[in-house]
């Protein structure tokens, strides 16, 4: 313990001495929120998450902002109809509070994690319309007025929007994502949800968030809906781009058109969920079983006794190539919130393919500063010696 507070110590004098802040909220202060997740409490004697308080530790110190990585989704929240469970969120949001960190919920409207009584009724069978848009607005003024003053953000519909390849026009498509949401009520699902939220909070500023932006029909669809909604009084603020990138996947550009286009249509964008997996690509085998993960392993997860100095630098780079653009754009991003404290930790290394071991995130496994986290800290003093 003596010796991690010297280490830290010693960092800390070292990052001084180089001109750089000291932590990540405190370098990025004049450009954005900084944030993470809040992975759970820790519970007692449960081996598996000791890890948790260092979390929080860390949390504090290098962030302002804090989003509920699960505890707030429908599953979560209300696991039977009418059995509401704020147990972990409202601890989240003790801490939150304690700690003074801006809290975005996440998320009201999914097609994941949650509960297939929605859908259903008493014998199984579809719920109509009107019963399905009922249970909708229940769970978000349910959720969004317990929270009432006390959320900043909310991610209201996550992940509506997706894509196809059309070979013959040898263009992508953005459609509405199949979902029972949009099966049962159709796309004005997305209406009615972000109206029962601002009628439940008029403060709380609501987002849309989602993956893949970077694919420019993905993104023209999702700014026009946006427009569309707001152009008939929707009270909808900003856009969440995720942010799950690859070392060299997408390129630079496609994320700068992501910030750009946003940034014309004036539309405030937040990056939500940002890290940045060293890992091969693997979504195409997210359904693999068991022996066909062993048989990919050499391949989907190379690092798992380590990860190479050189592997490091490339994500290095890449992070400080993002945080260019970032506070390039930061008149127009509000917030960029890491999907997760430290390496240990990480969705990475469970999605889509079970059993990884990945890298993605600026503090290491043994919760030490990565050269990504000093990548990331010097494009900051690199923007203040030119001005
Ligand atoms: O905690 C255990 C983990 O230790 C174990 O290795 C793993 C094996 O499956 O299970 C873990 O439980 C998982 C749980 O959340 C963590 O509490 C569940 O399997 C898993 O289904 C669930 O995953 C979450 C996922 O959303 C689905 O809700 C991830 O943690 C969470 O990071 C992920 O977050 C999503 C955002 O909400 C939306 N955008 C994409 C993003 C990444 O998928």
């Amino acid at each position: 313990m003596k010796y991690r507070i010297f280490f830290v110590g010693l960092i800390s004098l070292l990052l001084q001495s180089a001109g750089l802040a000291n932590t990540l909220q405190e370098a990025f202060s004049e450009h954005f929120l900084m944030g993470t997740v809040w992975h759970g409490q820790p519970v007692e004697g449960h081996k598996k998450n000791h890890f948790l308080e260092k979390e929080k530790a860390i949390t504090a110190i290098e962030f302002n902002t804090i989003t509920a990585e699960n505890c707030m989704k429908p599953a979560a929240l209300q696991p039977e109809e009418g059995a509401f469970s704020f147990a972990e969120s409202d601890a989240m949001m003790a801490y939150a509070q304690a700690q003074d960190l801006v809290v975005v919920g996440h998320t009201l409207v999914w097609k994941n994690a949650t509960p297939d009584w929605f859908f259903l009724d008493k014998h199984g069978a579809q719920v109509s319309r009107e019963v399905l848009i009922t249970r909708l607005k229940t769970h978000i003024r349910t959720v969004v007025e317990h929270y009432r003053g006390r959320i900043e953000y909310w991610d209201v519909v996550n992940e509506a929007i997706d894509t196809r390849w059309l070979p013959k026009q040898k263009r992508f498509e953005a459609f509405y994502k199949p979902t029972p949401w949009l099966e049962i009520i159709g796309p004005e699902y997305i209406e009615i949800a972000y109206r029962a939220a601002h009628e439940a909070d008029p403060s709380v500023k609501l987002l849309y968030n989602d993956y893949g932006l970077h694919n420019e029909a993905k993104l023209d669809f999702t700014l026009a809906m946006i427009a569309d909604l707001k152009s008939r009084g929707v009270q909808i603020y900003g856009l969440g781009y995720q942010g799950h990138l690859f070392i060299d996947q997408p390129a630079l550009v496609e994320i700068e058109r992501v910030l750009s286009k946003a940034q014309q249509a004036q539309i405030p964008l937040h990056i939500t969920e940002l890290d940045v997996s060293v890992l091969p690509n693997a979504w195409k085998h997210r359904a693999a079983s068991v022996e066909d993960r062993f048989a990919l392993a050499a391949e989907f997860n190379p690092y798992a006794d380590g990860v190479p100095e050189e592997i490091l630098a490339l994500q290095a780079k890449r992070y400080s190539e993002l945080f260019k653009l970032l506070v390039k754009y930061s008149d127009n991003v509000e917030r960029v919130t890491f999907w997760g404290v430290w390496d240990g930790n990480s969705w990475r290394d469970y999605r889509p393919m079970l059993g990884r071991t990945d890298y993605p995130l600026l503090i290491g496994r043994n919760f030490e500063r990565k050269p990504a986290y000093a990548a990331v800290l010097q494009v900051v003093a690199q923007q203040e010696k030119k001005d």
